[in-house]
């Protein structure tokens, strides 16, 4: 049963990646042949700063590992040095209907901004379905909003499968209620294209600020609160603290008694803590970036003997050999 997810390094990563697809890939490597990657191919459609690119792509692989991805229970990688996924991108894509990629959430949302996508913003998940079939993945962790992209990738294995015979596993995402949106610091869905985001590594002082900046309603501190289930800074303090003591800040709440002030304070020093031991390890790693760029190239040496097997199985599919 292999497991396998792809973060693209397009900015600093956040809490919403780590709750959503980062910690349910990191308890899934425990049960052995979990494959994750840097997907920097994919960051090229929205960022186009190469220095950003090459500091980005560290970052994110620095973050995995000091989150606790174990490069010796699970293969690590950079997506770009495995070139065959361009390939199979070709491949899948020749069969993949427009109608398909124009119902793309990304490719809808894009224009809806009035932005003018690019050929590479259209097919994102054409490529994003060749990282998933290239390695024979079963489950794939992700937050809600790449539930979409993996239901595309199954449409495209069954009809690869269909024309030039059994080829492709067919994968099923893995996306839990409970982190399936992480609501950010406005109550939207936290992402780093809405600067609503808190870092899983930012700066204390900053953080803090952040934080205590989150906006709230205008009742009292003693003022009975029924909501208190739907408030913010209570939804975030679910992740970060001990359940029984966001159960015990919630039902004070409730009862009227806590300010939003101390609510928020408790929600930053939770946060703070949650993130203490991975910190540390961040610090150390970041000091030996070339130990970083030897686990990436290992990855990518097994990566690519799964990636090779499959290409030279849908080659000889669909007729090119
Ligand atoms: P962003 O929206 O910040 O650009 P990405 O699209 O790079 O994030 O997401 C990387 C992974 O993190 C994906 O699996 C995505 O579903 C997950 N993810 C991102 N934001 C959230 C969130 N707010 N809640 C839950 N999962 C999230
Ligand atoms: N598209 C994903 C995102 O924006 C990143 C990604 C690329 C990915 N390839 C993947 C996720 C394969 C899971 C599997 O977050």
């Amino acid at each position: 049963m292999r497991t396998l997810t792809g973060i693209k390094p397009t900015g600093i990563l956040h809490i919403g990646n780590f709750f959503g697809a980062m910690r349910p890939a990191i308890e899934l490597q425990a049960a052995g042949d979990a494959f994750y990657f840097v997907a920097d191919y994919h960051s090229m459609t929205s960022l186009t700063d190469s220095v950003e690119r090459k500091r980005y792509t560290l970052g994110v692989a620095l973050d995995w590992l000091a989150c606790g991805l174990d490069p010796a229970k699970a293969v690590f990688w950079r997506q770009s040095d495995v070139p065959e996924v361009c390939e199979l991108t070709w491949l899948i894509g020749s069969l993949t209907p427009m109608g398909l990629l124009e119902r793309a959430h990304s490719y809808k949302d894009s224009l809806a901004k009035g932005l003018q996508p690019n050929w590479g913003l259209f097919t994102y998940p054409v490529l994003m379905a060749a990282d998933i079939l290239l390695y024979d993945t079963h489950r794939v962790p992700v937050g809600k909003d790449q539930k979409q992209h993996v239901e595309f990738t199954r449409d495209i294995a069954i009809k690869f499968n269909l024309t030039y015979g059994e080829t492709f596993v067919v994968p099923e995402p893995v996306i839990r209620d409970e982190v399936a949106v992480i609501p950010g610091l406005d109550g939207q869905k936290m992402s780093k294209s809405y600067g609503n985001t808190i870092e899983i590594f930012g700066d204390e002082k900053v953080m803090r600020k952040k934080i205590m900046g989150i906006k709230m309603d205008s009742r009292t501190p003693v003022e009975p609160k029924p909501d208190a289930d739907q408030n913010l800074a209570i939804q975030l303090l679910r992740h970060v603290a001990p359940a029984p003591v966001a159960a015990d800040y919630e039902n004070r709440l409730r009862a009227g008694g806590l300010g939003y002030g101390d609510l928020k304070k408790a929600l930053f020093e939770h946060y703070w803590d949650y993130f203490a031991a991975a910190r540390t390890r961040r610090a150390e790693l970041e000091s030996n970036p070339d130990h970083i760029e030897e686990i990436l190239r290992d990855g990518a040496g097994r990566a690519q003997s799964v990636a090779a097997k499959t290409m030279a199985r849908a080659r000889l599919a669909c007729g090119l050999r």
